[in-house]
């Protein structure tokens, strides 16, 4: 538990933890792939952790510095069977993009997670690697984890996503490097599209063509240096602090502003705040930029359509600018945000409510009428981080106290988050 109050004052400099999503990947291509892969800016949340121990269970050696991660690839067929269960914690990503992987492999596995991650859909991963040869069977018969899967020699195939998911995108292309023919994946919008760069960086024939990623048969990945850039997900949460604290500068360092994944800052244009970036650059094989915050007076949008998945993550901090910015702010097309790691239209509905926004939920989003002053009220996160860490941030621009339970799951991806907020803010 936490509380936080009002402030009038940010200022500083700060680099956030490293890119969730690019952290998971970097280990899990390391381990299959031949040779050494070095990471710097690996996040050491919970979630990439997990997918550490589920490598390191099949025989990979992983030693962890905190500075850097050094992966002693085993090559694409080098996996041994694990002498346990696998446990995917409460990582979704861990959980679907190793089930590609294990769907190649000529051992059996048992994955779970944690309560959160045993009720969300697995269905939408095991239909397509079905497809594909791969056994692969829920063992509740509930479409969610425990998951059994029992590697099988795999077909390329062309997947139709019904859903814009990069976790389903790469569970398939990872499954594509042992399949025999082309795999392709098309989807109804184009989602984050790390496992592209960083397989193409390994060495693997990918192929991007703009919803479609395909990928040929590999006969080995190479390993690596990767540099992990700060995480643009949680870099969202200093930029909703720069934006709504009337008296505030922050500069955010080596951002990953993937296009892909930076409809956050798309979304702050359209509600006119004062952002510009620096110093753009790449690293490895992913753009980056530092990220300057002013205090900006905002004014509602619509955000909906292809824009969704490059900001799906960002959703619960965007809804909370968003009861400070001036008219209404119509969030639709986001119907996935139900089946993140809590139902995050409801939560981020009810929570707002406590604090006297005016929200109203939908079936694929929800209509935000801005304008109306907050307060503080006891926060429910379900155990969600985003939840958690949103509402440290409407908190410093509502009155009062805010009192947010559970307020240690931001460990999933921004260990020391809180303690990075206090550092900024000069009362
Ligand atoms: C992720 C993809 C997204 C995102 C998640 C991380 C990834 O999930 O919400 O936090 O690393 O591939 P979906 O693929 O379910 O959209």
């Amino acid at each position: 538990m936490i509380t936080l109050t009002k402030t009038a004052r940010l200022r500083g400099e700060l680099t956030v933890p490293g890119d969730k999503s690019i952290s998971h990947r970097s280990v899990m291509f390391g381990s299959i792939a031949k040779g050494v892969t070095e990471i710097t800016g690996f996040l050491q949340g919970a979630d990439c952790l997990s997918t550490i121990g589920c490598f390191s269970a099949m025989g990979v050696e992983i030693r962890n510095s905190g500075e850097q991660v050094t992966v002693q690839g085993r090559g694409l067929r080098g996996l041994r069977q694990p002498g346990h269960v696998l446990d995917c914690g409460n990582s979704g990503t861990t959980t679907r993009l190793i089930s590609g992987i294990l769907s190649g492999q000529n051992f059996p596995v048992t994955l779970t997670g944690d309560a959160s991650i045993r009720k969300r859909p697995m269905k939408r991963i095991m239909e397509p690697l079905q497809m594909m040869g791969a056994e692969i069977t829920s063992i509740q018969g509930n479409g969610c984890a425990p998951l059994r899967i029992q590697g099988r020699p795999l077909q390329g195939i062309h997947y139709q996503s019904p859903v814009a998911s990069a976790q389903v995108k790469s569970a398939v292309l990872l499954a594509g490097l042992y399949a025999e023919g082309e795999t392709k994946v098309t989807e109804p919008a184009l989602s984050r599209n790390h496992t592209e760069l960083m397989l193409r960086y390994f060495g693997a024939e990918v192929d991007s063509q703009e919803t479609t990623a395909s990928i040929r048969p590999a006969e080995e990945l190479y390993g690596q240096k990767i540099h992990v850039p700060g995480d643009i997900s949680s870099a969202a949460y200093f930029i909703a602090a720069g934006l709504l604290v009337p008296d505030a500068e922050l500069l955010i360092r080596n951002v990953g502003i993937n296009p892909t994944r930076d409809g956050i800052l798309k979304v702050c244009q359209m509600m006119g705040a004062n952002i510009t970036l620096l110093n753009e650059d790449h690293s490895s094989a992913e753009p980056v930029a530092d990220i300057l915050v002013r205090s900006s007076g905002l004014k509602g949008c619509v955000i909906e359509g292809p824009l969704i998945p490059t900001l799906i993550d960002e959703l619960p901090v965007i809804a909370c600018l968003a009861c400070f910015a001036q008219g209404e702010t119509i969030i639709r097309d986001a119907a996935e945000l139900k089946i993140k790691e809590s139902n995050r239209i409801q939560v981020m509905a009810e929570n707002l409510t406590a604090m006297g926004a005016d929200v109203t939920e939908t079936e694929d989003g929800m209509v935000i009428r801005g304008g109306r002053p907050l307060h503080g009220a006891s926060i429910h996160c379900h155990m969600d981080h985003r939840i958690a860490m949103s509402f440290a941030i409407a908190a410093l621009a509502a009155e009062g106290e805010t009192v947010i339970q559970d307020s240690e799951c931001v460990n999933i991806s921004y260990p020391g988050f809180y303690e990075e907020l206090g550092r900024v803010v000069e009362n």
